[in-house]
């Protein structure tokens, strides 16, 4: 058996995770010319994310085990949750709230982890076991976005 979903999804968590380390370290040092080019590669990063999840990942996932969907009805919510963070987190940056930021980015930073933990214990595992083998298949359609 594979792990190659696995490990690329969790590698872009990793990588997603540094770029919002870097928004925190530029609110926290309020370098806001910097914060504004953080929260943008942080937010490029999450949309592509996202977008490999929901737009290949969770249908091939439903599509071989249509039990997935509750996990991955879940995993859009809170996906969407975290977009609407992000709004509020880039808003807060352009005007210099810095009160706003901090709170937008604990939360954030929160649901990010919780969510990923899922994804990375449950979900990403059962896609190894699920689509068989089409791991690098897929995988390859994903460089694309
Ligand atoms: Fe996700
Ligand atoms: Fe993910």
């Amino acid at each position: 058996m594979t792990d190659a979903i696995a490990r690329y999804f969790t590698e872009d968590h990793r990588r997603c995770d540094r770029l919002l380390a870097a928004c925190e370290s530029t609110i926290s040092a309020a370098a806001w010319d910097r914060a504004d080019e953080a929260i943008a590669a942080y937010r490029d990063a999450l949309v592509r994310h996202f977008a490999m999840e929901e737009e290949v990942l969770f249908p091939e996932l439903e599509q071989a085990n249509p039990g997935a969907a509750g996990p991955t009805g879940v995993m859009r919510m809170e996906h969407h949750q975290m977009r609407q963070l992000l709004d509020g987190l880039t808003e807060a940056v352009r005007v210099h709230d810095a009160d706003t930021c901090f709170g937008d980015l604990e939360t954030l930073h929160m649901i990010s982890q919780q969510h990923n933990t899922k994804e990375e214990g449950i979900l990403y595992p059962l896609a190894d076991r699920s689509l068989q083998g089409g791991g690098e298949g897929l995988i390859e359609r994903l460089d694309s976005i």
